[in-house]
Formats: C-alpha cells, sequence, structure tokens
C-alpha cells in the first residue's frame, strides 16, 4: 500500500509540473498569426514613434548620422564601446580602400559597482583604460595630433548633433543618477582632459549605429541593424521627409539613421506570462523595457529561473526549494543557453549546472529534460519575437515585399531587392537555437519568395570598429558616402 500510495502522489506531482509547462506553453504561444500583428503593431509605432515627440512607446531618436562609410576612409581611428556586460576598446587602421579590417581590441568587464555609482567614477574607469591601451599600442598618448574617437554608448541618448547628446534614461543594469539629463560625450571628453589624453570625441552612437556602419561598410545593401545582446534594439536608415517630429530636416544625402530603442517596444499582441509580469514589476524599471525583457540576455535567464522556482514550489521534483532559486538573475542567460544546447544522453550540463548555479543536486532525468524544454521555450518565444520585429522594420521601408504599409500592389508586381540586416550581439552570434529560431521565423512570416532576398549578415565587433568608421568619415580628413 505504502508503494501504491508513493507511485499515485508521484503522479500527482507530475502532473502539477507538467501543467505548469503547458500553461507556460500556452502563454508563449507565437504563431505566424500572432506574429504578423506583431509586426503590424511595430511599423505602426513606427510610424507614430517619427511623427511626434513621445507619439509612441518608441522613441526612434535622430542620431545625425547622415552618411555611412564608404570604404575610403584613412587614418588611425579609436573607439570606445560601452553598454553591455563588457567594456571595449578599440584601434582600427584604415588604409582608403574597403578590407577586412582587423582591429586591435581590448575588453573587460565593466566592475559591477561602476555601473551604479557615480558618473565620474565611471568615466575616469573608461578613460585610464583608454590611455593604457593607447600607451601599449605604441601610440604617443599627448601627442600634438589630436586623436580622433567613436563613442559607443548603448542607452537612449537624445543627439544634439552627430557627436553630442544627453542621457534619456539608463536601462539594462546601468543606473547612475547623477548622469541622467547629462551631457554623454562631453562627461567622456572631460575624462580625457583629466587623464591627459589628446584626442576628441568625433561621434557619439549607439551600439547599433555603429553595427549598421560596419555592416553598411561590408554590405552596401545594409539598411537596417539588430543587436540582440545583454538588452536588444535596433537601427535603421529612414528619409528625413518621413521623419514627421522633426519637419525641415535636411541632409545631403536625404536620410538620416534612426535609433529606435525597440526594447521599450509594446503591443497588446506580445504573449505576456505571469513570469514576465513578475519580472517587470520587481525589476528597476517597471513598465519599461518590455519588449527587450522577453528577448535580451540579461532577462531570459531570470524567465527560465521564475519557472524552475514555481515548479519547486508546486512539487518536489527538485527536492526541497533551494533559496538560491529566489535569487534574482541568478541564473544566467549563458547558462541557460548551455542546459539548451546540453546534447549528452544524460544530459550532465544540465545536471552540473543545476547543483553549481542553482544548488539543485541530484535532479532525475525527467526533471532535466523539463528545463531543457523551459528553456526552449522561453528562447524560441524570444527569438521568433525578434524576428518580428526586424519584419516591422522591413514592413516599415517597404521591403517586406508587401509595397509597404500603405501600397496596395500585389505580392506579384513587387521586384524585391535584396536588403541586408546586419546583427550583432551574443544572443545571436552564440546561441545556435536562438539564431536557428529566428531564422525560421523570419521564412514563416516573409514566405520562402520575400525571405530570399533578406540576408542577415553577423558583424563582429561591429558596435565598436563601426564606430571608429563613423570618427573617420567625420573627421576632416575623412569622405562618406550615401545609401
Ligand atoms: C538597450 C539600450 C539600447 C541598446 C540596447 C542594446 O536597449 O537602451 O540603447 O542599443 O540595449 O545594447
Amino acid at each position: 500500500a505504502l508503494v501504491v500510495g508513493r507511485r499515485v502522489r508521484s503522479r500527482k506531482k507530475w502532473k502539477r509540473v507538467v501543467g505548469v509547462l503547458k500553461e507556460l506553453e500556452e502563454s508563449c504561444e507565437t504563431t505566424v498569426g500572432r506574429l504578423r500583428q506583431v509586426v503590424d503593431a511595430m511599423a505602426v509605432e513606427m510610424h507614430a514613434g517619427l511623427a511626434s515627440e513621445g507619439g509612441s512607446k518608441l522613441k526612434m531618436l535622430l542620431t545625425f548620422v547622415d552618411n555611412l562609410p564608404s570604404g575610403s576612409e584613412k587614418g588611425i581611428f579609436y573607439a570606445l564601446d560601452l553598454g553591455g556586460t563588457n567594456f571595449r576598446v578599440l584601434r582600427v587602421e584604415l588604409g582608403g580602400q574597403r578590407s577586412d579590417l582587423d582591429p586591435d581590441v581590448e575588453q573587460q568587464p565593466i566592475p559591477e559597482q561602476l555601473m551604479t555609482g557615480r558618473s565620474e567614477d565611471l568615466f575616469d574607469f573608461i578613460a585610464s583604460s583608454l590611455h593604457r591601451f593607447v600607451e601599449k599600442g605604441n601610440d604617443s598618448v599627448q601627442s600634438s595630433i589630436v586623436k580622433e574617437l567613436g563613442f559607443t554608448f548603448s542607452f537612449p541618448v537624445k543627439q544634439t548633433s552627430v557627436s553630442s547628446g544627453v542621457l534619456i534614461k539608463w536601462t539594462k543594469a546601468f543606473a547612475i543618477k547623477d548622469m541622467v539629463g547629462k551631457e554623454v560625450a562631453g562627461a567622456l571628453q572631460q575624462a580625457l582632459a583629466r587623464k591627459g589624453l589628446n584626442m576628441r570625441v568625433a561621434v557619439l552612437v549607439n551600439d547599433t549605429v555603429g553595427t549598421l556602419a560596419l555592416g553598411h561598410y561590408h554590405d552596401a545593401d545594409t539598411v537596417a541593424a539588430v543587436i540582440i545582446g545583454t538588452g536588444t534594439n535596433a537601427c535603421y536608415w529612414e528619409r528625413t521627409d518621413a521623419i514627421i517630429k522633426c519637419q525641415g530636416l535636411l541632409t545631403t544625402s536625404g536620410g538620416m539613421v534612426v535609433n529606435m530603442e525597440w526594447g521599450s517596444f509594446w503591443s497588446s499582441h506580445l504573449p505576456r506570462t505571469s513570469y514576465d509580469i513578475d519580472l517587470d514589476a520587481e525589476s528597476p524599471n517597471p513598465n519599461d523595457q518590455g519588449f527587450e525583457k522577453m528577448i535580451s540576455g540579461m532577462y531570459l535567464g531570470d524567465i527560465v529561473r521564475r519557472v524552475i522556482l514555481r515548479m519547486s514550489e508546486e512539487s518536489d521534483i527538485f527536492g526541497p526549494v533551494s533559496s538560491r532559486l529566489y535569487v534574482p538573475f541568478a541564473l544566467r542567460t549563458t547558462a541557460m543557453a548551455a542546459m539548451h544546447e546540453d546534447d549528452s544522453p544524460e544530459l550532465m550540463e544540465v545536471a552540473r549546472i543545476l547543483q553549481d548555479v542553482l544548488d539543485i543536486p541530484d535532479v532525475p532525468l525527467k526533471a532535466r529534460k523539463l528545463v531543457v524544454k523551459i528553456c526552449d521555450v522561453v528562447t524560441r518565444r524570444a527569438a521568433r519575437l525578434a524576428a518580428a520585429g526586424i519584419v516591422g522594420i522591413l514592413k516599415k521601408i517597404g521591403r517586406d515585399g508587401s509595397g509597404g504599409i500603405t501600397g496596395g500592389r500585389s505580392r506579384n508586381d513587387i521586384k524585391m531587392r535584396r536588403t541586408a540586416v546586419a546583427v550583432e550581439g551574443s544572443l545571436y552570434t552564440q546561441y545556435t537555437m536562438f539564431r536557428e529560431y529566428l531564422h525560421e521565423a523570419l521564412h514563416e512570416i516573409l514566405g520562402e519568395d520575400i525571405a530570399r532576398h533578406v540576408v542577415i549578415n553577423v558583424t563582429e565587433d561591429g558596435s565598436g570598429t563601426g564606430a571608429a568608421l563613423l570618427a573617420a568619415s567625420h573627421s576632416s580628413s575623412g569622405s562618406v558616402d550615401n545609401i
């Protein structure tokens, strides 16, 4: 009787856990129909954000980048890339001809206390790193020739020119209060002066803009760039006459790169779960960056943690509830990806991570399989939503094969132009399942005939290298090219 009782209990607890999984799957559902609604909502919000300041959750920020590098840039240029988990300094030598750029790059994690401390400390840290880097490269720090620097600052900035702008708000893990509303390039320029570096911030750009610049340098059909890393965002080339909120905006090229800040996109069509709602409520920026919280690396692991916690509370398949499961961000997305992609038959990597990271020992194989499934559901939704975002941009600029949002021509009339999108960020470049789900969704939404004309290019270190290229094309010696 004892054995039978145990079996019944065991069956019941599995039923409960499977119920939690089923509910998760249902609320994360991204049918093509739903994705197309997200596509439409994205295109509509883009219009609204361009029509008036505050017209949409999408900020659609001007970048003042109205020309993209052509390949004819010449000289040595530097870049600083700040905004994700790591901080990079780069040096690129440009020979005046398009070539495979091979920048010197140094990367280091940003000490966590600097992300939430005082702005002066952060900028001093950046300037010191740059100082060391320049010296190491045998370049004179104080040389009388001013060095041109591209500054990639991956947060929403209200630009006042291509080389200046004020921070609107922090996103991701940064929260330095005294910096909000302040001039970003100025803060860096002052820190450079404090360290005795003779450098000029030639351009201040978002990481998406750097990525677009490098993407366009290598492939002139590139019209948009997307980052899917710690955070997520996109920028694209827009005609100035479509930027209604800045009437009279004139550029020689007739266009300008627009930083969408799509992380803050929201639509009722997004498949939202109770875990998303809790994550948002407990985050430092509730009611904000809703799209980002469903897609990017800062958050995916934490959604999975919340689901495992819920299952652990509802049954004992993970043993007694581990206190680690209550720690926000205890499960990083890299660990989640490693579990998801564990291809050992016994799922040994899953077992190891559950033990080492979440302090849950001796998880039976059946429960390990469940964890893999949770990772799959969460990642698949993220990748498919990112794909819908990309198609939203293509739709806005009439490159989705439908003739644009106002067009009524039939699909057959359209001669689709080859369209390239530059993508960067660890989720896309280092997480195979994520990348495959994204591609699959692109094909489903667009249909094979159209998808054939859309290429996704990976740009390595594009956000930084692209900023150096833009520094070159915006320096006195550079030259430019129109899209
Ligand atoms: C966040 C930032 C945005 C950046 C993105 C990717 O969404 O607000 O500016 O481009 O992360 O790093």
